[in-house]
């Protein structure tokens, strides 16, 4: 189905009014540098290279990607706590690296970010009263007492603490519960956007499902949008409404979670479904597991043409390690315009026309810290939930 026939204008515009986060050709750049006296740019970290991605009001984007592929880097960009080297995000209608002082200070307050590490990034000499109240004045929000006072006990009851929490320090807490105060940080300026970096990655799996379960509820309750960024597929299945595929600093494939699940597309996306485990066991059994060979190859010296060739089970010898691949609607009768790959062989890769063969492992360049970490698997999560 092409793009053409499928969206009239007026659903464009609709859609567009809709659109809280709209990134177009972002890319971050990092220079590497040597040298003992004079830094010298030896090269760069191409750690985001190319995305173009809209989330609308009041959904969940799902990003997903091996360790690496630039997905924190995406969200931090996003946030303009990483000016892009090229490219822009407009949020709400407005390129926030336009802005400075006042408006720039009010633009932020719409946003804010939930990590991973709760611990790390609550100061621990701090008072969870005092945590949540910084926010709230530098924003103006605890104009008198009576009100922070009312306001600091509505958030810690949102986020499932007593009162009696306000006094409390973030070491006397457990790790879900320090999520909980970090959320609750989040809210406390009445955000329109929370992007959360991996925000249960760090938590055993039943509080996993506690605090996703409380992130959906908040959603419902403020009318918040989200950018969930995640290693696990499960978490990002269970809280995502639509799912970005990340690999090397692009997005590989984007749809609504529902479709990505039931019909992966790009060769690296059907890998990683692959690994998925179906809880029937016929099924289980009977179903073909793509392995991937090969490291995630360094995003300093990442590959020529599309950059899965490396990698790719599908890989063909025209255009794949030559011409880069934009991401597209595909032509495959039954899938609707949301759904976009990266991939020139979508059409025959699904039609069966091309068979995957065995990938000789390549020699990649290893990128730095962060090792080569996969994706998890996602039986636990949603068996929790
Ligand atoms: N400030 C920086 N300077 C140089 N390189 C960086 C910087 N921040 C990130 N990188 C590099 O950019 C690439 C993408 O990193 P990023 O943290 O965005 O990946 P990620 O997908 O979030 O990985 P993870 O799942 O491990 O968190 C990595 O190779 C990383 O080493
Ligand atoms: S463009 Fe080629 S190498 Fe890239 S995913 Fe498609 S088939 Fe594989
Ligand atoms: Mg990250």
């Amino acid at each position: 189905m092409s793009e053409a026939t499928d969206v009239t204008e007026g659903e464009r515009t609709a859609y567009a009014k809709d659109v809280l986060v709209d990134a177009k050709g972002v890319k971050v750049h990092f220079p590497i540098k040597r040298g003992v006296i004079f830094d010298k740019v030896i090269g760069h970290v191409y750690a985001v290279d190319g995305v173009d991605l809209q989330i609308r009001t009041g959904e969940t984007y799902g990003l997903v990607g091996e360790s690496g592929s630039g997905k924190s880097t995406l969200g931090r960009a996003i946030l303009n706590l990483e000016p892009p080297t090229e490219g822009t995000v407009e949020f709400d209608g407005v390129d926030i690296a336009s802005l400075s002082g006042e408006t720039l200070r009010k633009k932020r307050q719409d946003i804010q970010m939930v990590f991973q590490d709760p611990m790390g990034s609550l100061d621990p000499r701090q008072s969870v009263e005092s945590l949540l109240l910084e926010g709230m004045k530098a924003h103006g929000l605890a104009k008198d007492e009576a009100h922070a006072s009312k306001r600091l006990r509505e958030l810690l009851s949102a986020v499932g603490l007593p009162s009696a929490a306000l006094k409390k320090y973030p070491h006397e807490f457990s790790g879900g519960q320090r999520q909980r105060i970090g959320i609750a940080r989040a809210l406390s300026v009445n955000p329109k956007l929370i992007v959360a970096d991996e925000p249960v990655s760090a938590l055993d799996v039943s509080v996993q499902a506690q605090v996703i379960n409380l992130l959906e509820d908040l959603q419902e309750e403020f009318g918040l949008t989200y950018l969930v960024v995640a290693h696990d597929l499960a978490v990002v299945r269970h809280i995502s409404d639509r799912i970005g595929v990340m690999y090397l600093g692009a997005i590989a494939e984007e749809a609504e979670a529902d479709d990505l699940y039931a019909q992966p597309l790009h060769p690296y996306t059907r890998a990683l479904m692959s690994a998925v485990p179906v809880p029937d066991p016929l099924v289980e059994d009977r179903r073909e597991r793509i392995i991937l060979t090969g490291d995630l190859p360094s995003p300093a010296n990442p590959p020529k043409g599309c950059r899965f060739h490396t990698r790719c089970p599908w890989k063909q010898e025209t255009k794949c390690d030559t011409e880069r691949p934009v991401l597209r609607v595909p032509e495959i009768p039954g899938v609707g315009t949301g759904h976009r790959v990266a991939c020139h062989w979508t059409e025959q890769i699904e039609s069966g026309e091309i068979q995957p063969h065995e990938v000789k492992a390549q020699l990649v360049e290893q990128h730095g810290a962060g090792g080569d970490e996969s994706l998890l698997g996602p039986a636990s999560i949603s068996e929790a939930l």
